[in-house]
């Protein structure tokens, strides 16, 4: 399959090729720094914009750049200078086409960090929709940041696009699976693989579980489904034809390919009717299935908002009359179908081992962003409220009981100016930003303080009732304990 689109890549060494590229400055370094147009060309404005800052210089990072970044035409003079005779095998491989004394290459390689990623370039979503491939979008790094910290995990990037998850989790030890419905997206996956020299992901095309069944079960599947909830398109990356998501097909189905233990971590949106319901219906594709299930909510949109959103960034709709039509197609189908907001969040789904309860949880909290330390707040929450359930301690329990502060919480005492008055104020973050991020009162610091200290909750509550009236002592231990489940339930600390 991949043979198809890039005919002799198995075969292909990049080495020189790259190192020609690294040469004439064409770095993860540079592009970072570069103009804001130059590093995110992502709309035909910014394109144009970025064509322009180099379309008349001939150094070899401007001729890189027009042609790997920016897809642009170069004379192939230009492109012999920069790249030598490997501009041959770049041409029989299918990645640079001739043209009458110019080269124009067929896809985007950037790169970025230290990688090399190649993708469908931006612009090309206006000629070929539906097979049009997504590079790394900010999705696909809370997706990475979310996978838990487990040795050695045997793995599923379902619906994979170039497969950068699965790349970036067998360079760290995973065995990795990765299946796609789009033959164009497991090409481009596998020329990421020989542009980073990586080895060893399973690929498999088809659907996202399906095509894997046979190196199931997993450790830990991730899955970022064509997610936007849209009146019906052709995208495959993106969206379906009856503009239903898939993220229920996602949800509903993949525990059956865990490992008793094992994760599943499926970004979402869903549409509901009021603020409150919100729940409701991703609840309802879980059934009653006997697995845990724990669904945080991060966005809530109007439909307004929502199609604004995707459809005034879509290259294909750039002027005025066509930008007008699509929203107001959006919002004609929100409004038959009785959608009143959408959603956005992530599920996470884990198989209880045996003798472990099944659950269900579901948060809302707006995040500022995950850090890659997202998927130690996962389990650690997973496996808190799994002990909680399953224990069903009661308040003497979790006072006497001795917990860890999870590594790397953090506080921070932010002074807070008002009205000529400054307040301080405590700022708790979990380490992954995941499992909370909120103001707390000196009381919660104190309850950690103790922790770190090996020390259990009970000295915090002969300290407070100390100062308070005998009728009150009943109901400060009630409040610690409280505090101490909640500190649980949120992955800050661990029994
Ligand atoms: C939003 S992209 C995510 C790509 C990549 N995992 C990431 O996070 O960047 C969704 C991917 O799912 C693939 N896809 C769509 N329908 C599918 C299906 N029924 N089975 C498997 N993959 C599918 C698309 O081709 C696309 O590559």
């Amino acid at each position: 399959m991949s043979e198809g689109l890039f005919p002799g890549l198995n075969d292909w060494q990049p080495t020189e090729f790259l190192s020609r590229l690294g040469g004439a400055g064409y770095t993860g370094e540079v592009i970072k720094e570069a103009p804001s147009p130059l590093r995110t060309p992502y709309t035909p404005t910014a394109r144009q914009a970025a064509l322009a800052l180099v379309s008349d210089s001939t150094t070899p990072f401007a001729i890189a750049t027009r042609l790997f970044h920016l897809g642009d035409a170069v004379p192939l003079q230009n492109a012999m200078d920069l790249l030598g005779w490997t501009i041959r095998d770049l041409i029989d491989l299918g990645l640079v086409e001739s043209n009458e004394g110019s080269v124009q290459a067929t896809v985007q390689i950037s790169p970025q960090g230290d990688e090399w990623i190649a993708t469908d370039f931006p612009h090309k979503q206006t000629e070929s929709e539906a097979d049009w491939v997504m590079g790394v979008g900010p999705s696909t790094r809370q997706l990475n940041h979310l996978m838990p910290p487990l040795e050695q995990p045997h793995i599923l990037e379902a619906g994979c696009g170039i497969g950068w998850v699965a790349r970036q989790r067998i360079r760290s030890g995973a065995t990795a699976v990765a299946t796609d419905i789009n033959p164009r997206a497991l090409a481009l996956a596998r020329l990421n693989d020989r542009l980073n020299n990586v080895h060893g992901i399973t690929y498999a095309e088809g659907d996202f579980f399906e095509a894997a069944a046979e190196y199931a079960p997993f450790d830990v599947i991730v899955a970022n489904p064509p997610y936007i909830l849209s009146p019906g398109g052709d995208r495959t990356y993106c969206e379906t034809s009856d503009g239903q998501t898939l993220c229920k097909s996602v949800v509903s189905r993949v525990a059956h390919y865990l490992k008793p233990g094992g994760y599943a971590i499926v970004l979402l949106n869903w549409s509901h009717e009021t603020d409150d319901d919100w729940a409701a219906e991703p609840m309802r594709w879980l059934g009653d299935a006997p697995v845990q299930g724990w669904l945080h909510q991060t966005e809530c949109s109007t439909p307004e908002q929502y199609a604004w959103q995707w459809v005034h960034s879509d290259p294909r709709f750039m002027d005025s009359v066509s930008v007008a039509a699509e929203y107001r197609r959006w919002l004609t189908f929100y409004r038959e179908h009785a959608i009143q907001r959408i959603s956005l969040g992530c599920y996470f789904i884990r198989r209880p081992l045996v003798g472990e309860p099944s659950w269900r949880r579901t948060d809302a909290r707006q995040l500022r962003g995950f850090s890659p330390a997202a998927g130690q707040d996962l389990e650690t929450v997973m496996r808190n409220e799994t002990w909680l359930r399953q224990t069903e301690p009661d308040s003497d329990t979790l006072l006497d009981t001795c917990y860890s502060p999870a590594q790397g919480v953090s506080a921070e005492v932010k002074m807070v100016l008002r009205e000529g008055w400054h307040r301080a104020v405590i700022d708790l973050q979990s380490p992954g930003q995941l499992a909370y991020g909120g103001q707390i009162d000196e009381t919660v610091l104190r309850l950690f303080d103790l922790f770190a200290q090996g020390k259990p909750a009970r000295e915090l509550v002969s300290t407070l009732q100390a100062k308070v009236s005998d009728k009150a002592q009943s109901s400060v231990e009630k409040e610690v304990a409280e505090l101490v489940r909640n500190a649980m339930a949120y992955g800050l600390v661990t029994p």
